[in-house]
This record gives C-alpha cells, structure tokens and sequence, in this order.
C-alpha cells in the first residue's frame, strides 16, 4: 500500500471537554470538527495541527471500545490514522502481506471518510487505521 501522510494520531481520554479546552489553550491546536459516532461508540474532537489532525475520543456507551480501552489502559494514545489514497485497495494489500486487520472491509468513519482498522497486534501495539478522504468508490 502507499501511505500518503499522517490523517489523526488519536487519544483516549475521560473528559473530552476539559481534552479539547486543554489542547486549544495550552497547546495551540485549533478545533475543526466534533461528531458522535454511534455505531463505534464513540464523541470525537478533531484538532488540526499543521496538515493532521489530533483526534480526541471519548466513549459514548459502556460497550464501547474505547470504554473498555480506558478501564484496560487509561487515557493515552489510542490508534494512529494513515491516510491513504484507496481504502479497500490499501486493506486488501495489507492483508495479502499477512497483517491481522479488525475491518475486513472499509467503512464510514467520521466526516464522510472511509476507514479500516488494523489489530495492534500486527503493529507493535499500536492500532493502525487507514483513512481515505470521502466516501469509498463503490
Ligand atoms: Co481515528
């Protein structure tokens, strides 16, 4: 596959309100976008710092992911985003060279992107999603 940059390094945390006050007052980031996402369980803050994002989530539902993450983990660095120009063709590519993935097919991510998840456990612990601008092409 061919990464192009770096799309949102994400982050786990409790208070999303006092999170985005935090990154906007003390350290400059500048809020672009909030959305709730339903169907991951999720309330996210997109912070724009230069051409990426930083991406706040916090859970919405105890049965959330990322709910089960901060009881696991704790707040910190919950998954990198890796933008790509072709979701399913980037997916498909990484899954012929043996990496575990979580998606095994793209999805809607939040601001009409498309999205698939690699499993951390491929990576070196670190969550990988790739995300292509817009909708997926079929
Ligand atoms: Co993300």
């Amino acid at each position: 596959m061919q990464p192009i940059e770096i799309d949102h390094v994400a982050i786990a945390v409790e208070d999303i309100e006092k999170a985005v006050s935090y990154y906007q007052n003390s350290l400059g980031a500048k809020l672009v976008h909030r959305e709730r996402i339903e169907s991951d369980g999720v309330e996210e803050a997109l912070l724009i710092v230069a051409e990426s994002y930083i991406q706040l989530l916090t859970p919405t539902s105890e049965s959330s992911p990322v709910a089960r993450f901060l009881a696991k983990r704790g707040e910190g660095l919950h998954h990198i985003g890796w933008r790509v120009p072709d979701c399913a063709a980037a997916l498909e590519e990484v899954k012929e060279e043996g990496v575990e993935v979580i998606d095994q097919k793209p999805r809607p991510g939040s601001r009409g992107t498309t999205v698939a998840f690699i499993h951390p456990k491929s990576s070196f612990g670190c969550m990988i999603e790739l995300v292509q601008e817009g909708p997926a092409a079929n």
